[in-house]
């Protein structure tokens, strides 16, 4: 009986293998590429997500490579300032990292308590793990002319405790705090996000997956601008999910946007979903409305993470799903490059008429109808109310 699993097992871990073998040889060749391209393009299930990013990740990965080293050779970003949520953790530290690798200066409002020295020693430990994994790898004479380990102290981080998107009080504060220190940066990576299963209300009494990813996350961005903390020419970049591409949002549809919603385990996904739908519909939207100033607004999609994205499952699920993501994951460092290229990287800057999404590496057009210009002026003015009807009298 044992013999039979193991020998079941041992199929099944040969057949993916070879598929997984056969896709990265074959989209090589152009006719395999374009097959393979229609079936994940116009998939929208997990697996073709799944599949369509170890497509991008494999078509990208020279120049992924040569992007990180390029990112670790004579501190490319110095007097660069880059804002970046979510920098405790998974992709925004793996962002952190490789920013402070290049000699940029970064800004980080965190929610976890953490003292200034020991989110610069995390970071550091991001930089370092990002300078072993890429280590040799560009495949050029210029590694050796690497950057050498960081150190905590070396790391140049302004970190701003007390940040939660959950929060408008703690929006507020934050972006005040930001203003009253005079801070102003070229790119505002807005990474923080979470895959709630609890759906707990959020102080303003969203459910918790629509109230960070969504209303927070609008809101924080629109008081960065109004505090001056970005202006003309800043890059904005939100974190999204191709998850957004499992929805459509009706405009007026009979449940209003922000209306109670019973959260499940089972919902989870759906929620979060359609949280990075509304988040993407707002970033084209932003763009739109922010084009005159010249702010490029960019919605990407980091592909699968390594990450703990998925600590709010019940705890079995949560460590069984942490392993699955370790070990067959791309790790934080890789999947931060081409989000730190959108950020600051002038070869990946389209301009505001580009698409607004990226997949990884590549520019895609958006899924649902994220890209629909009735729809993104929907959910701009309901957001507006949501913010206007539920902020603290006193900041
Ligand atoms: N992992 C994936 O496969 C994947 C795929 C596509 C997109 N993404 C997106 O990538 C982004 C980063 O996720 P991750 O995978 O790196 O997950 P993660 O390891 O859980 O990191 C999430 C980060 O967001 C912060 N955060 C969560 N809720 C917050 C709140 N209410 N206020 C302020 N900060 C908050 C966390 O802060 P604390 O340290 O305080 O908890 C943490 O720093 C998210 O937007 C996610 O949707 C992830």
């Amino acid at each position: 009986m044992v013999t039979s699993h193991r020998g079941r097992a041992t199929r099944v871990a040969l057949g993916l293998a070879l598929v997984a073998l056969v896709a990265a040889v074959g989209f090589r060749a152009a006719p395999a590429r374009e097959a393979f391209d229609a079936w994940t393009l116009s998939g929208t299930s997990t697996p073709a997500l799944l599949a369509r990013a170890l497509v991008v990740r494999t078509r990208n990965a020279a120049r992924m490579r040569e992007y990180a080293a390029a990112l670790q050779r004579g501190k490319p970003l110095a007097g660069v300032r880059v804002l970046v949520t979510g920098a405790t953790s998974g992709l925004g530290l793996g962002i952190a990292g490789q920013l402070a690798l290049a000699g940029a200066h970064l800004v980080c409002p965190h929610r976890r308590p953490m003292a200034a020295g020991e989110l610069a020693a995390a970071i550091a430990r991001s930089a370092n793990d990002a300078l072993r994994e890429f280590d040799g790898k560009s495949g050029d004479a210029a590694d050796a002319e690497r950057t050498a380990p960081l150190s905590a102290q070396e790391v140049d981080v302004l970190g701003v405790p007390g940040f939660d998107l959950s929060s408008f009080g703690a929006i507020e504060r934050t972006a005040a705090e930001l203003a009253r220190a005079g801070v102003h940066v070229s790119a505002i990576v807005n990474n923080a996000g979470l895959v709630s299963v609890s759906g707990a209300a959020t102080e303003q009494g969203f459910e918790q997956t629509f109230g960070v990813n969504f209303v927070g996350t609008a809101y924080w961005t629109q008081l960065l601008r109004q505090h001056a903390v970005i202006g003309r020419g800043a890059r904005v970049i939100m974190v999204g999910s191709e998850e957004h591409r499992q929805h459509a949002l009706e405009p007026d549809a009979a449940e209003p946007l922000g209306a109670p919603t019973r959260a499940s385990w089972a919902n989870a996904m759906a929620r979060y979903g359609r949280s990075k739908l509304l988040l993407c519909a707002y970033a084209h939207e932003l763009g739109r409305r922010w084009r005159a100033d010249e702010i490029a607004v960019y919605d990407a999609c980091p592909g699968p993470v390594a990450s703990d994205i998925a600590r709010d499952a019940p705890a079995p699920v949560a460590l069984a799903l942490a392993a699955v993501l370790r070990w067959t994951f791309p790790s934080a460092a890789e999947a931060a490059l081409p989000v730190i290229a959108l950020a600051v990287d002038d070869a990946f800057a389209f301009g505001a008429r580009a698409p607004v999404h990226h997949h990884m590496s590549e520019p895609r057009q958006a899924g649902g109808n994220a890209s629909d210009e009735l729809l993104g002026a929907w959910v701009w003015a309901r957001a507006q109310e949501l913010i206007a009807a539920r902020r603290p009298a006193v900041v």
